[in-house]
């Protein structure tokens, strides 16, 4: 149901911390009311449901009401949308590997997950961190985040949940596409690696790693073809069939872009892959309409004409049939609203 029917996911489980950060960046107060007014905003989107499976939250969201006092899970229930929930308490700092981030989370894990199945949830999502640079990643890192993911995993299916598996290798940095390549392959074989050892069922889980990508600062920047394909071929290479899907997350490109890359992975591979080849964003989806709100309540409306808009554009990416025309209708829609509240 996650990666059916040509839907994706959206990614609204931004920490309090992540979440706050993006609020500042437009000057929008930072604190418990903003948020939950943002994140109605979202859930209450019209038609929000005819390109969106799943919701990821954040453990204050998916405690939270709307203004008229029904829970957050409950709008999306009733929206179609499958709520879920990120598990994992932050990428933290690796003890003896500098540059380096091990993600926490495990300890208690069992009971946080049966009060998330208990509160509605249905899945969940677990996100290690990969950077690139001098002499990292290390294989301590690699393997460290893999065995986590794996655990972690292995308790979401125990509970009935189904674990979103993220190992994001970072865009950040100079470095090449292939090096991004190379590094990716290895990661996800530990991932899997680990999956195996830890018993996790494969046709239970949904994978949803980084595209392949040049760093943000290299000099050569590769087209959306090249891109499409280099990703396909490290997934080929590395993720076993078994999975049913592969939704990925947008690591900071634009939407349009993200939308772009997912097209052309799709228009060229899609009828030759054994998983979905689908969407997890947060930023790729999100950005447009926080932009738009600026925690406004006059702007609501149009904010969430731009999230829709940008989830309909990855539902046609993940059919092939995305195409730049569908963002300059888009824009003259936006530019008039916004002029006119
Ligand atoms: P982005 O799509 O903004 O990378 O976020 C996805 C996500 O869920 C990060 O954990």
């Amino acid at each position: 149901m996650m990666v059916a029917n040509g839907k994706g996911l959206l990614a609204m489980d931004e920490s309090n911390p992540t979440c706050n950060k993006r609020f500042a960046q437009w000057g929008i107060p930072q604190n418990e009311e903003t948020r939950r007014a943002y994140r109605e905003l979202i859930v209450t989107t019209p038609g929000l449901g005819q390109s969106i499976s799943g919701a990821i939250l954040y453990d204050e969201t998916i405690r939270q009401k709307k203004k008229d006092g029904t829970l957050i899970v409950k709008s999306l229930i009733d929206a179609q949308i499958i709520p879920g929930i990120k598990v994992d308490t932050g990428a933290k700092d690796m003890a003896g590997h500098a540059g380096e981030k091990v993600t926490e989370g495990l300890d208690g894990l069992r009971d946080r997950l049966a009060e998330y199945f208990q509160m509605g949830a249905r899945f969940a999502k677990w996100r290690a961190v990969i950077a690139l640079g001098d002499g990292i990643p290390s294989r301590g890192c690699i393997e460290a985040n893999a065995n986590a993911l794996a655990r972690y995993a292995a308790l979401c299916q125990e509970a009935g949940l189904v674990p979103v598996i993220e190992p994001e290798v970072l865009m950040d940095g100079a470095h090449t596409m292939e090096r991004c390549c190379e590094v990716t392959e290895e990661v996800l074989r530990t991932v899997f690696n680990e999956l195996y050892s830890q018993r996790v069922m494969l046709e239970g889980l949904i994978l949803k790693p980084n595209m392949v990508l040049p760093g943000l600062t290299c000099a050569r920047q590769e087209t959306v073809d090249e891109v499409a394909e280099a990703t396909v071929k490290c997934l080929l290479r590395a993720v076993p069939a078994a999975v049913p899907g592969i939704a990925f997350l947008s690591g900071g490109q634009s939407g349009e872009l993200a939308s772009a890359r997912l097209n052309a992975m799709n228009v060229r591979f899609k009828s030759q892959l054994p998983w979905a080849l689908a969407f997890s964003f947060a930023r790729a989806i999100q950005q447009p309409a926080l932009e738009i709100w600026h925690g406004k309540q006059a702007n609501v409306s149009s904010a969430q004409q731009a999230l829709q808009h940008r989830a309909q554009c990855n539902r046609a990416a993940r059919r092939g049939e995305y195409n730049a025309a569908m963002e300059m209708d888009n824009r003259e829609i936006a530019l008039y609203d916004v002029s006119s509240v």
